[in-house]
């Protein structure tokens, strides 16, 4: 149970708390479709029954031991064609609050939107979006978080927890309160149009931006270095150039790149 209050004007505000659910993004989506939902609010749960990641993957996350919420804002001064720019704010408050509370260098956004402390993943974020006309109307932000779960069992390559990292425990709900207030800063930052500032910040903490490494890309195998991200958000990458030839750019969303770790 939380109970300090959370320091914000909006953001996890209006809590549920629930001890079990299959997924908070999916209880979140269903209450949206019944009642109005207030800008900020946060389904937390101790134990997902079902926790969703991307690509359908499953969500792994021990009961009581991590951060596993979904956030609702409806960010309707958004366009369709710009709501990569919501990941980008999600993806940049959920690294500020890995920084401030592990308070380590070596923490990135592996792209789109994964939190990695070297390479090892300690975060994740699911964002659904419903869109009306030309604009976003809801949003929910699943973000999941290992905080201090020392044991991993599902098919994930590389997971790590704050406890992993630290070997220290964390308080679940202190954690939560400031992930509320690194969330709602850079929410209001992109309210705020900050979107250019917003985008560079991204790119520059990406894991691997500007160093060449191996990536698959539609199943080959290339060296190449991340120059950045389209304003849709797909991976902008560069191969290293073979002797006297140009070099080669490429352009790929989430199925057509895999990065070899
Ligand atoms: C990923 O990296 O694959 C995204 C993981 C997102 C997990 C969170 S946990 C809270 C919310 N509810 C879900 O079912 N998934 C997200």
């Amino acid at each position: 149970m939380i109970l300090q209050p959370i320091n914000t004007l909006f953001t996890g505000q209006n809590l549920i708390e629930l001890p079990e659910v299959e997924s908070t993004n999916d209880f979140a989506i269903e209450l949206l479709k019944s009642t109005a939902i207030p800008e900020g609010s946060a389904i937390l749960t101790q134990k997902q029954t079902k926790g969703r990641g991307q690509r359908e993957q499953n969500w792994e996350s021990e009961s009581g031991k991590n951060i596993t919420v979904s956030f609702i804002f409806h960010p309707r001064f958004l366009t369709a064609a710009r709501q990569f720019n919501l990941n980008i704010c999600v993806s940049l408050g959920v690294l500020d609050f890995v920084d401030q509370v592990l308070n380590k260098e070596a923490v990135s956004i592996k792209w789109p939107n994964d939190i990695y402390f070297n390479n090892k993943k300690i975060g994740g974020i699911l964002i659904e979006n419903t869109i009306q006309g030309n604009s976003l109307q809801t949003s929910v932000v699943g973000i999941g978080i290992n905080i201090n779960q020392t044991e991993f069992h599902s098919e994930a390559p590389n997971p790590a927890s704050f406890k992993t990292i630290t070997g220290q425990d964390y308080n679940i709900y202190e954690s939560f309160s400031i992930l509320c207030t690194c969330l709602e800063a850079r929410y209001l930052q992109l309210k705020a149009g900050k979107e250019t500032d917003m985008k560079m910040e991204y790119i520059k903490n990406l894991f691997q931006f500007d160093v060449y490494r191996d990536y698959l890309i539609k199943g080959e195998l290339y060296t190449c270095r991340i120059t950045g991200v389209s304003d849709s958000g797909r991976l902008l990458l560069e191969a290293c150039s073979q002797g006297n030839e140009e070099y080669r750019t490429f352009e790929a969303d989430l199925k057509e790149v895999k990065f070899i770790l």
